[in-house]
């Protein structure tokens, strides 16, 4: 059976303290909620992708230890092909502490360690499956360099790529414009980029033009409960999708899930507009902000309105 979405990029543990706020510098505080998940920004896009019904394979590394040895039983657990997740003695599986505050928001540090491990090699095993996907998927929790040649590799193969600069580095080499079909960011992401402020939707409309300038076939900018700009190289437009508001408990990954989602819709759905693809995206992950959690929050193809497929 074929592949569909393939997504090279990054397994992170997910340590999660669930406090009333967000610490300061040199502060102890109490949370009242601490648990294990599975996380990191790639792994979390392929399984929403998964979960909503594609066939879908990880490009990854993790480390041979316990977090890595869990997380591959987790990819098989959510139907997602492990042949290309590789395994290393020489690091560590990724961690991410996580604190997550009463309004849902978060603040998080991650030490990719095994991830930034994932090298030539593998990419170049994984060839075959990258070159005869729908849709190739990269973020920047590996190594920069890796996610730009995956890109490369999908491009030269007429691939369709979606590229989340996150998290957001200021020196991105401009050839990641080069190779996005859709360069997808967040608004500080967006923010970082382009050096101008994007808190409402007229400068992310601006944002976006910046970003769209530099050579990506079309742009989208996700702007939380005020839902995402939509800007296309060959239509001089700049549209925005509005989302329903919902009460958030736990944002984080929801970024991820808009992701997971948009490549399930680019391979499944690719008549359908980017826009429509855009609106729908954000319904799903409307619905993985309102629990707890980063994959645990993510809902399945039954768990959502038929409307939606
Ligand atoms: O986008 C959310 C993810 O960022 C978390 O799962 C954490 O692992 C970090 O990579
Ligand atoms: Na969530």
């Amino acid at each position: 059976e074929a592949i569909d979405v393939v997504v090279v990029g990054s397994c992170m543990t997910d340590l999660v303290s669930q406090a009333p706020r967000l610490p300061r510098a040199g502060e102890t505080i109490h949370g009242h909620k601490f648990f294990i998940g599975f996380g990191g920004k790639g792994a979390n896009q392929c399984i929403q992708a998964a979960r909503l019904g594609v066939k879908t394979a990880m490009v990854c590394k993790v480390g041979k230890d316990f977090f890595g040895d869990n997380y591959i039983q987790n990819f098989k657990d959510n139907g997602v092909y492990t042949d290309f997740v590789g395994q290393t003695s020489d690091a560590a599986t990724g961690a991410a502490s996580i604190t997550v505050n009463d309004a849902g928001e978060n603040a998080i540090v991650i030490v990719a360690g095994a991830n930034m491990l994932l090298g030539r090699e593998e990419l170049q095993k994984a060839l075959p499956a990258i070159s005869h996907a729908k849709v190739l998927v990269c973020q920047l929790e590996i190594s920069p360099q890796m996610s730009l040649q995956a890109l490369r590799m999908a491009r030269n193969s007429r691939v369709k790529t979606i590229f989340n600069p996150a998290p957001a580095i200021p020196d991105l080499d401009p050839d990641f414009y080069k190779v996005s079909d859709v360069f997808c960011c967040n608004e500080s992401e967006a923010e970082l980029l382009t050096g101008s402020s994007v808190t409402n939707v007229e400068e992310a409309h601006r944002a976006g033009q910046e970003l769209l300038k530099r050579g990506c076939g079309s742009v989208i900018i996700t702007l939380g409960p005020q839902g995402s700009v939509v800007l296309k190289a060959q239509e001089s437009t700049s549209k925005h999708i509005p989302v329903t508001a919902v009460t958030a408990v736990d944002t984080t990954g929801a970024g991820d899930s808009f992701i997971g989602a948009l490549a399930f819709y680019m391979a499944n759905y690719s008549t359908v507009p980017l826009e429509e693809m855009a609106r729908r995206a954000n319904q799903v992950a409307a619905v993985s902000v309102q629990a707890v959690g980063t994959q645990t929050s993510f809902p399945f193809r039954h768990n959502l309105p038929a409307e939606l497929f």
